[in-house]
């Protein structure tokens, strides 16, 4: 029954409302076009779904002409993302147009940096993303779930969204920058990512505000500013007080890699605005999605009574009520399947961006111009049933078999394919794995507010605070 109603609020909802963009005669492999305008004011109200619709209705690769911002390609075949990412990867960069609205915020850190200056900045960094390096911080992961478990009180109302972004953020700022801040400090560090995510939401809400100067006046434009002020002063003091410990005395973490790492031809060290634009990168990188995850992994507990019951089991007779720790991850298969439905059902990164430099032909004789922007949408090939049967139930069962073995390469990636995948990968699983098993080991979640995903954002964000009542086990 809940199945149906996920079904009905995503497919349904895009069929029936897009009325008046007639669909074309479809042409085996033949990318269609459709005009950006006919389907604007659907953007903003349907998000990812609108992209399920241009699948259904105009095959695995759709063109849409945006007025002053030129086209935009949506792929949803693995075939396709694995082309754009992997095989062909160095025919394709970020896209500029993205660029325009992320860089105000990011800076040019690893996620928007291209050729030589990402290549160094990633050798640089990779080592410390290593899965043995990152193993050490299990402990510090669980120890922060278990105090939040231990600030619950039975039968209190909670918000979901906002009690699992402070929990991965304080793991983030304690493991890769050793930060021992204090309540306060944490809050004004998230007061401004919170500024600042929610100004920049609101400009990717209409991609004609892309166009736009970063000093236009609008409202949404001054929080995404009023952010990142308040943001460079705090990362500004985190530097300076590395900088003042010195090298010797300062804590192996990221933070000490940026401020005392020199470049490998020239010896000079990294400058402010470089250690600036990589901690803000790994501030929202680093735990949006995480939350995202875990948020999504209770809402759908919460609608799957047969998942959460075999969730539990798996916690009680394989932890019998200790804290899970890195060890334990090899004996939570099922707590491993849970995560791995999450991202598929609910993938944070919704989609991954690319712009080619030259003319791409796909096979098959399509095109990708020169300068498009090429969104390949994990959203739609993760909810493809010829890849995933009944691709719209959560079913983490479906994970424990050989299905990954099984899958086309480009059929599942949460975390992208190819160079550009995601550094934080197995920081994120494992953080994902341990704070969920520390959390339903003792609690069971269910919903106060029906949830709904975010339009318009570049992560697959919910619509609206999500209330959960939390009750003991
Ligand atoms: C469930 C959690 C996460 C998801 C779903 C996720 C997803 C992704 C995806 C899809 C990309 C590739 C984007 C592209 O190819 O354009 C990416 C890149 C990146 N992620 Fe994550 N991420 C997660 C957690 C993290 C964490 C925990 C960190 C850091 C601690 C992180 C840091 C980054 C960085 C720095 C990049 C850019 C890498 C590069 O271009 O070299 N992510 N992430």
């Amino acid at each position: 029954m809940r199945a149906k109603t996920t079904r009905f609020l995503t497919i349904r909802r895009a069929y029936t409302v897009i009325k008046g963009v007639s669909p074309p005669k479809k042409g085996g492999n033949i990318m269609q076009t459709v005009p950006f305008l006919a389907l604007q004011r659907h953007f903003s109200r349907l998000g990812p779904d609108i992209a399920l619709w241009l699948r259904d209705q105009y095959g695995s690769r759709t063109q849409v002409n945006v007025p002053l911002l030129g086209r935009a390609v949506y792929l949803f075949a693995p075939d396709d993302l694995h082309d754009m990412l992997v095989r062909r990867h160095d025919q394709f960069i970020k896209p500029r147009l993205l660029n325009r609205l992320t860089t105000a915020s990011f800076g040019q850190g690893l996620f928007t940096s291209d050729g030589e200056a990402w290549r160094k900045r990633r050798k640089l960094m990779q080592p410390h993303f290593h899965h043995v390096h990152i193993r050490r911080y299990a402990d510090r992961m669980v120890a922060h779930a278990a105090k939040m478990s231990d600030s619950w009180h039975n039968g209190e109302t909670r918000p979901l969204d906002a009690d699992m972004h402070a929990l991965t953020f304080r793991i983030l700022l304690d493991t890769l920058f050793s930060s021992d801040a204090d309540a306060h400090q944490t809050d004004h560090i998230a007061d401004a990512m919170h500024d600042l995510g929610a100004g920049l939401t609101a400009a990717t809400r209409n991609p004609l505000y892309a166009a736009l100067p970063t000093w236009f006046p609008l409202p949404a434009l001054r929080r995404r500013r009023r952010g990142e002020q308040a943001l460079t002063r705090l990362v500004g003091e985190a530097i300076s007080q590395r900088r003042a410990m010195g090298e010797d005395s300062a804590p192996h973490d990221v933070l000490s890699l940026l401020v005392f790492s020199r470049d490998e031809e020239t010896g000079a060290l990294l400058d402010d605005r470089a250690i600036h634009d990589e901690l803000v990168t790994l501030y929202i990188a680093g735990h949006e999605t995480t939350a995202l995850t875990l948020g999504w992994a209770f809402v759908a507990l919460a609608q799957q009574p047969h998942a959460e019951a075999a969730l539990h089991a798996e916690l009680d007779s394989v932890l019998g009520g200790a804290l899970p720790t890195a060890e334990s991850l090899a004996q939570l298969p099922y707590t491993q399947a849970v995560i791995k439905e999450v991202l598929r059902l609910y993938p944070p990164a919704w989609f991954i961006a690319r712009e080619p430099v030259a003319d791409v032909m796909l096979d098959g004789g399509d095109v990708l111009p020169k300068g498009a922007l090429v969104l390949g949408v994990s959203y739609g090939t993760h909810r493809d049933p010829t890849h995933y049967p009944d691709p719209l139930a959560f079913r983490p069962e479906r994970w424990l078999g050989d299905l990954e073995k099984s899958l086309p390469k480009g059929a599942y990636l949460p975390f992208g394919l190819g160079p550009r995948t995601c550094i934080g990968n197995g920081f994120a699983l494992m953080e994902s794995q341990l704070t969920l098993a520390t959390l339903a080991q003792r609690w069971r979640l269910s919903l106060v507010d029906t949830p709904r995903h975010a339009v318009g954002t570049l992560t697959l964000a919910f619509g609206a605070p999500v209330r959960v009542r939390v009750g003991r086990r």
